[in-house]
């Protein structure tokens, strides 16, 4: 493909994720680290983009080291009990000047506009409150945390009418008590909270790499792409203690926190590092992302085949070979080829399966079987198998996936399929073209 082809095609993939994403709740949660990097304008021109294709945005900002930094120029030095902070009324002071700058520093960068960047014409309206209010974090092995609070409740009403309004809510990571207190909190307490209070269609948390050269994969290696929420429990509570931990600390903590608000209603959460540049749109805008994701759906539903599915699948299909809909698998075949096979089921149901079958001299795959059991359609769950196949084949170095289909030519067609020929298809496949079927030939560049 030349450029201008590779860039249409492209940007027309990109569109399915700006119709789904218009008009719903994201929340960015990063740390101050992330402000001190030169790549930080960056995330804002992204910000600036997701912001114009209609993502309603809440940004969340820690400032952990520009805290530490005042406290050391006041030469004050502060207590910390399980790795939490003890806020005195002069650490507080501190806090109070280090948030209001980093916060301040950011407005700005959100209020850019100049020609010839990607923030011309932006016009963003940054919007902040005291939309969050803290409690104190109390007394805890007998020390008094002070002005170390936890939110106690989010005004997720005004949020919700600020960002109605198109605007940008940025967040501190200061709350406000209702005598009239300012309390410390963390980042991930907050950005948590605002993500559940809004039931929010995702919670965005940005990692700090310890080694800024390190990619995302190596980061973040200790974690899968995915985890239901099931999954990232038992990762948690199973985790070796932090210092042999293969998952640093700063994960397992916001681990920890993108497991709770997918729990409490956020659809998905995310761990992205921001050393890449673009991770945020790498995530969002393509297939496979770039850091790892919590759902709340158990995606181990969806499963490779095992040799006892054979009946399910048999029972699944042979009905839609009857109508002439699949073509026939015998038992045998099927049990030789069960490695082939997906199944997605559901409290030990089988709702549907799909085989893919590689061609790799051509860099090409079929998918094949795609049924889903008559009483479980129109769920999204062909959907979700479709998916399933196209990333697997995806991750095997395949990015040509093709479908032989008789009553299902619209379905594949409205996911991206399009007509081809049996020419187009792997030698070995037109050998074996049964023309009497007269399949429509269907195909997909991942
Ligand atoms: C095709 C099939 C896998 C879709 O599964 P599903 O779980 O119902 O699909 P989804 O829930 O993702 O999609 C439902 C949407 O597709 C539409 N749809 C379902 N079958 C369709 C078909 N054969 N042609 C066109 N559209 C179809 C539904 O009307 C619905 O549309 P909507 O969202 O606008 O309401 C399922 O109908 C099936 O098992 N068919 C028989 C086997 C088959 O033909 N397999 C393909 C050959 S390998």
């Amino acid at each position: 493909m030349d450029s201008t082809t590779e860039f249409v095609s492209w940007f027309r993939s990109v569109a399915p994720y700006i119709h789904a994403f218009r008009g719903k709740v994201f929340v960015f949660g990063f740390g101050g680290e992330m402000i001190t990097d030169a790549k930080f304008v960056h995330f804002i021109h992204d910000i600036n983009l997701l912001a114009s294709l209609g993502v309603r945005l809440v940004l969340v900002h820690g400032a952990r080291p520009q805290i530490q930094l005042r406290l050391d120029e006041s030469q004050l030095e502060t207590k910390t009990l399980l790795g939490i902070r003890v806020t005195d009324p002069a650490a507080l002071q501190c806090v109070k000047e280090a948030v209001g700058r980093v916060h301040h520093e950011i407005a700005a960068l959100l209020s850019m506009g100049l020609p010839n960047s990607p923030m011309a014409n932006a016009a963003i309206r940054v919007n902040s409150g005291n939309f969050v209010t803290a409690c104190p974090h109390g007394i805890i092995q007998g020390v008094d945390l002070m002005h170390t609070g936890k939110v106690r409740k989010i005004n997720a009403q005004a949020i919700h009418s600020c960002l109605e309004q198109g605007d940008v809510v940025l967040i501190s990571p200061l709350g406000y008590s209702p005598t009239g207190e300012i309390f410390n909190l963390t980042m991930e307490n907050v950005a948590t909270e605002v993500a559940i209070a809004l039931n929010a269609e995702k919670l965005i948390f940005l990692l700090d790499a310890v080694d800024c050269s390190s990619s995302d994969t190596e980061m973040l290696g200790a974690l899968p792409r995915e985890l239901t929420v099931a999954e990232s429990k038992l990762l948690l509570k199973n985790k070796a203690p932090a210092s042999n931990s293969l998952v640093p600390d700063m994960i397992q903590s916001l681990l920890q926190s993108a497991t709770k608000a997918c729990e409490m209603g956020v659809t998905r959460t995310h761990l992205i590092s921001h050393y890449s540049d673009g991770a945020i749109l790498q995530e969002l805008f393509t297939h496979h992302g770039i850091g790892t994701m919590i759902s709340q759906e158990t995606l181990q539903a969806l499963r490779k085949a095992r040799i006892e599915d054979v009946g399910g699948i048999l029972q699944l299909i042979e009905p839609l070979e009857a109508e002439g809909i699949l073509v026939r698998r015998s038992r045998e075949l099927l049990e030789i080829e069960i490695d082939r096979f997906t199944v997605l089921e559901h409290d030990g149901i089988m709702l549907g399966c799909a085989a893919l079958y590689p061609f790799p001299e051509e860099s090409s795959c079929e998918l094949a079987c795609l049924a889903i059991h008559p009483d479980y359609r129109d769920q999204g769950h062909g959907n979700h198998l479709l998916k399933h196949i196209e990333k697997e084949a995806a991750s095997q170095g395949i990015h040509t996936l093709f479908v032989l289909t008789t009553h299902a030519t619209h379905w594949f067609i409205e996911r991206g399929f399009s007509h081809a020929t049996t020419a187009e298809l792997p030698q070995t496949k037109q050998n074996l073209y049964n023309y009497q079927r007269r399949s429509k030939v269907l195909i997909k560049y991942l």
